[in-house]
């Protein structure tokens, strides 16, 4: 299994984005969280971060073929971007959707996910942790 995992805008500033929200740990810890836990299910992994809705959309187009599956933290571009979705539904690959925090629990406007949309399985709430279970789900453990 070829999992390609992608996190969106301000991601890359765990540990000092709200911390009482996101954690103390920064995005370094997230990537080696994520490599560990490819490794322990057997999958290989690629992380990807970006703060541009266009680059995070081209890196699913181009995920077409290349990957078996996708982890996708949109970010705030859950809530927003339909271009999102439509890559997503585009290239047909199994996607899990991945939320450090419950964003059912949250803002109102966190409620919508469009990204979710084109998602078989979701993990919202648990930290790092969610992105272990959405590899599994992949690989089907
Ligand atoms: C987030 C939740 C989003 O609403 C927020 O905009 C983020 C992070 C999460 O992982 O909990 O940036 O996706």
């Amino acid at each position: 299994m070829n999992i390609l995992v992608l996190n969106g805008p301000n991601l890359n500033l765990l540990g000092l984005r709200e911390p009482e929200l996101y954690g103390r740990e920064d995005y370094a810890a997230l990537e080696r969280f994520i490599r560990a836990a490819a490794q322990e299910a057997g999958a290989a992994v690629t992380i990807r971060q970006s703060n541009f809705e266009g680059e995070l959309v081209t890196w699913v187009q181009q995920a077409h073929g290349v990957f078996d599956g996708l982890v996708i933290n949109a970010a705030a571009y859950t809530h927003t971007s339909v271009a999102l979705l439509d890559a997503l539904k585009a290239v047909r690959l199994p996607a899990a959707e991945v939320h450090l925090t419950d964003i059912d629990a949250r803002e109102p406007f966190r409620r919508i996910s469009y990204a979710g949309m084109a998602c078989g399985a979701h993990f919202k709430g648990l930290g790092f942790e969610g992105y272990r279970r959405a590899i599994r789900w992949l690989c089907g453990l």
